[in-house]
């Protein structure tokens, strides 16, 4: 069974964002890596995240709730080509302030493209993500799409090229929204950090 998930709002702003009062997972990735796909994949609903044909669709910051336990945040992919300076800039300073700003920020979840070797602007986003000290893991997408021995070849790719800059690497997980391969993985592991969450308040 999949847990109980609620859609909660969208918000423009850090400030309008539910109060931290539970633990929350966000997802986030290049525009069109397939966050909303995931995350309706991940808690069985077909329409609950937008799916997009053009990418850049989700602009904001989409809050979900699950059961009364935790939180799941949308947000909006970086690197979307056809977006002004300006739109750039709005991102930039909205995802990182959210990013840094949130207490009860438990994992983030950044999305690559398994069928693609490891692109600068993810490279970079995680480096700061690292720097920031921001607990993160990551999740191969779109396994489905490519031959797996050609998905191999780039997850290789991208675990040398972050390899250059950190000694280790954090969680991965290698998965599909259509196929559903590695979906319950992803959960199992959110569920364990949920209740380890749990027994930290307890101590
Ligand atoms: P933005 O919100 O626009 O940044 O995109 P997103 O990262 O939320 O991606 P979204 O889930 O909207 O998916 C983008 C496209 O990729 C859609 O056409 C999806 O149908 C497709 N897609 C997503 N996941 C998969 C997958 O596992 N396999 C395949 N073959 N296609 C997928
Ligand atoms: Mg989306």
């Amino acid at each position: 069974m999949n847990p109980q998930i609620e859609y909660l709002g969208s918000y423009h702003k850090v400030e309008q964002a539910p109060k931290a009062d539970r633990p929350e997972f966000a997802f986030i990735g290049r525009s069109n890596v397939g966050k909303s796909s995931l995350i309706n994949r991940l808690f069985g609903r077909k329409d609950l995240a937008y799916v997009s044909k053009q990418p850049g669709k989700t602009q904001s910051i989409n809050y979900y709730r699950v059961g009364e336990d935790y939180y799941i945040v949308d947000l909006p992919g970086y690197g979307y080509a056809r977006q002004s300076r300006k739109q750039r800039a709005g991102w930039d300073r909205m995802v990182r302030r959210f990013l840094q700003q949130r207490s009860a920020l438990t994992c983030v979840f950044v999305l690559l493209d398994s069928n693609l070797t490891l692109q600068s602007i993810d490279h970079e986003f995680i480096n700061w993500l690292g720097e920031n000290q921001i607990p993160f893991a990551l999740i191969f997408t779109k396994s489905d799409k490519s031959k797996p021995q050609t998905v191999d070849e780039n997850l290789q790719s991208i675990r040398e090229g972050l390899l250059q800059d950190w000694e280790y690497l954090p969680e991965q997980f290698l998965t599909s929204s259509t196929s559903g391969d590695g979906i319950g993985t992803v959960l199992n592991y959110l569920h364990t950090l949920v209740e380890g969450t749990k027994e930290d308040e307890g101590k």
